[in-house]
């Protein structure tokens, strides 16, 4: 692995619970080094956000987490794991998906859609200690060659499902794609981490006004004007997002420039 420290200290399993319990109980355990990765071909109780659970086929895709102890941070910046987070799978898919046909967005808070599917989310626990973070799992499951979603087909995506969306429709003759052949795995967690990596050094060197930026550049439903649900109220509303703030809060105009502003789960976005 070409990287500094991310993925230098490695855990694979064929199967187990969730890459993000394994990496928590070897932070109680152990002293993993910072940047120690598990990932898994299996996870059979793989978590998502808000107590959901996270979904994978065997061997298809990418369920990892990453140890990071961003000891630097204060309490307030913790949101700032999201972004980079967010930035570096944000780059991956670039450099994977070359081609203005694929519109790559951050949904906030750390979801990636291509083409308004999700294709990859993201947990991330930290401890605390008394002044600031003391460590952090950063859980990635991004979806790779999965072709199938069952139920979910309309909203979720995999690298493969777009690449050969694309080629169909360039040839017209969609039985024989050029490329009808899987992402290597392997290289797709390599460049995980180198990405992960790039955005944390920028973090660790108080870069926070290009991680702003970066991040608010690729938000999803930016300057546009949407429908929000309010979880709080259950009530529907109009709006634009404008912001993310340094804190992680989503800023949502209504009407002419009254600002609100939502934690997260507070908010959920329509579209
Ligand atoms: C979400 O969008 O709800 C977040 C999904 C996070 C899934 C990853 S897969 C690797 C890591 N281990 C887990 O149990 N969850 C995260």
């Amino acid at each position: 692995m070409q990287t500094l420290f991310i993925g230098q200290s490695l855990f694979f399993l064929h199967e187990i619970e969730s890459t993000n319990t394994y990496a928590n109980d070897l932070l109680k355990n152990v002293n993993p080094p910072e940047g120690t990765i598990v990932h898994t071909d299996n996870q059979t109780k793989g978590r998502g956000q808000r107590g959901s659970s996270w979904n994978s086929e065997i061997a298809q895709n990418i369920t990892v987490s990453v140890v990071l102890k961003p000891t630097f941070l204060s309490l307030n910046q913790h949101f700032y794991l999201s972004k980079i987070t967010a930035l570096a799978l944000y780059d991956v898919l670039a450099e994977l998906l070359p081609n203005s046909q694929y519109d790559i967005k951050i949904k906030w808070p750390n979801d990636i859609l291509v083409n308004q599917k999700k294709i990859a989310g993201v947990l991330i626990e930290n401890t605390i200690q008394q002044q600031g973070l003391q460590h952090s799992v950063i859980g990635i499951g991004l979806n790779v060659n999965q072709a199938n979603f069952d139920e979910l087909n309309s909203t979720a995506t995999s690298l493969k499902t777009l690449r050969l969306r694309y080629f169909d429709k360039l040839s017209n003759l969609s039985t024989q794609s050029p490329l009808n052949n899987d992402f290597d795995r392997k290289i797709v967690l390599e460049k995980i981490c180198q990405q992960l990596e790039k955005w944390y050094l920028k973090l660790k060197a108080n870069n926070t006004e290009l991680i702003d930026l970066a991040y608010k550049t690729q938000l999803f439903k930016l300057n546009e004007p949407s429908e929000f649900i309010n979880n709080k109220t259950q009530t529907l509303f109009k709006g634009t997002i404008t912001d993310v703030t340094k804190d992680g809060r989503l800023e949502i105009t209504v009407g002419n420039e009254e600002l609100n502003y939502f934690e997260l789960k507070e908010v959920r976005i329509i579209f």
